[in-house]
């Protein structure tokens, strides 16, 4: 799929007149009004141009929609501004070393990244000395991964994990097996999921780490992680999960899970971008780990490199307002997402759900569009910001490797749309989406010869 960020948002004032052209969506009035005003709003999506419509979306009225208008939250999402205010005064005023206790600039690092190491602990029910800090997701899972594997690998060199996996797990895994150890990639189902006897099966003597995700981040299905735990834990065999996607949006805790190590992101939950946790069982059993990065010993030597505080601080934040909200949230983000989804059902016909229909991700909605071609349906939807897959994925031209593992045929993987809503959606932009979509889709279809005669389509 062709990269879908920044071209398509420099094409903005082009899908102006495209809407108009559409005509039904945009008048006259409101494309003079978004010609003449048409300007970068300060701080709103991250700084892209924007354009304020106030008036003229049809059924409207004076509801304000801002265009592109964002479903794109598994790549990730805008900072919460509470979340950005708490970290603000660590950059300008509180700029201390957390590792240089000697004055008072390092000791009010330190209170912070304790603080905030507190709060990502009690969203995960885990002990605050159980976490460590890291840039992100894929340095976490390259450090359960790598790390894991390196300090056992006098038990054994086999390694377990999912066909559906991240690149961040699955490039490490690769990574191993080049260097002898066995990988075993597990299948998935029609719906993305990995039962816990396919795993237990899969377990040899010499098995030193599983590795599942919890939610996936493109069709958003959650795997029966507590029950691989109970099999992990029952045969003493380490279990990883990247819980990237998850956390922060539902519950996540790793005693429940009985999960050894875990992985997290602030960027995927209204945090900042360039800092995450792994989380590292220390009891019963304590995990060992060999440290990827070396140099200075930060947390507790497993991790070297200054810790950024402005940015823990906004990942513990995060963490504190997910606790506080989450519920409230989950269910207000589901109840839209399965609007649109029943709006979709009833306006386009030849429609596939992607993903399980129920133990999936709230915000997430990926469904596969028959007789349509992926990338062009995005091109010619530049008044969304939406994806045909994974971000990382988005340069291939393959189709989703997600998708084909759980069987869809190469057609239908590729003609597949990725809705992650969060906590910034309105109903008015579903709404939006449901005018916009289907009438795009019967435009492209008109011009696909396979449509006018097609056949019912092999799924
Ligand atoms: C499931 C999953 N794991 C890992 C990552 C990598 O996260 P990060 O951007 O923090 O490295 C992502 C981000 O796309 C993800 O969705």
């Amino acid at each position: 799929m062709a990269n879908t960020g920044a071209s398509r948002v420099g094409h903005i004032p082009i899908n102006l007149a495209l809407l108009r052209d559409a005509g039904t969506l945009v008048d006259d009035s409101l494309l003079d009004a978004a010609g003449r005003s048409g300007r970068q709003q300060p701080g709103q999506n991250l700084g892209l141009l924007c354009y304020n419509v106030t008036k003229g979306i049809r059924g409207g009225g004076n509801d304000m929609l801002t265009f592109p208008i964002y479903l794109d939250h598994h790549a990730t999402t805008r900072t919460d501004p509470r979340v950005l205010e708490a970290m603000l005064p660590y950059f300008t005023e509180q700029y201390g070393n957390a590792s240089s206790v000697n004055h008072a600039f390092g000791e009010q690092a330190q209170a912070a990244v304790d603080a905030a190491r507190h709060q990502v602990a009690l969203l995960l029910n885990a002990h605050h000395r159980d976490i460590l800090f890291t840039c992100g997701a894929t340095e976490s899972n390259n450090t359960a991964i790598k790390g894991v594997a390196e300090a056992y690998r006098h038990k054994g060199r086999h390694l377990i994990t999912v066909a559906t996996e991240h690149p961040s797990v699955l490039g490490p895994c690769e990574h191993l097996e080049r260097q002898g150890w066995t990988i075993t990639i597990l299948p998935v189902d029609e719906f993305g999921r990995v039962a816990a006897a396919q795993v237990e099966d899969a377990l040899r003597p010499e098995t030193v780490l599983v590795s599942v995700m919890l939610a996936n981040n493109e069709v958003g299905t959650l795997q029966p992680l507590a029950e691989i735990g109970a099999v992990c834990k029952k045969h003493n065999v380490l279990l990883h999960s990247d819980a990237t996607q998850a956390v922060g949006k539902i519950p996540v805790d790793v005693q429940q899970l009985q999960v050894d190590l875990l992985s997290l992101s602030a960027h995927k939950f209204h945090g900042p971008k360039g800092v995450g946790a792994l989380y590292l069982r220390r009891k019963e059993p304590r995990v060992r780990l060999e440290p990827l990065l070396h140099g200075g010993g930060q947390e507790r030597q497993l991790r070297s490199g200054t810790l950024n505080t402005p940015g823990i601080v906004g990942l513990g934040k995060a963490c504190e307002i997910a606790r506080e909200e989450m519920a409230e949230e989950a269910a207000r983000v589901a109840a839209l997402r399965d609007r649109l989804y029943r709006g979709l059902l009833d306006r386009v016909p030849d429609l596939y759900l992607n993903g399980h229909p129920t133990e999936r991700l709230p915000g997430n909605l990926n469904v596969s569009i028959g007789y349509v071609q992926g990338e062009a349906l995005l091109l010619s939807l530049p008044s969304l910001a939406l994806s045909s897959g994974a971000a990382c994925a988005t340069k291939s031209n393959e189709p989703s490797p997600v998708l084909r593992a759980m069987g869809r045929s190469d057609e239908l993987a590729d003609a597949s749309l990725r809705f992650g809503l969060g906590r910034f959606n309105t109903q008015e932009e579903i709404d939006f989406v449901l005018e916009e979509l289907p009438k795009q889709i019967e435009k492209l279809r008109l011009l696909s010869a396979a449509w006018q005669g097609r056949t019912p389509h092999p799924v």
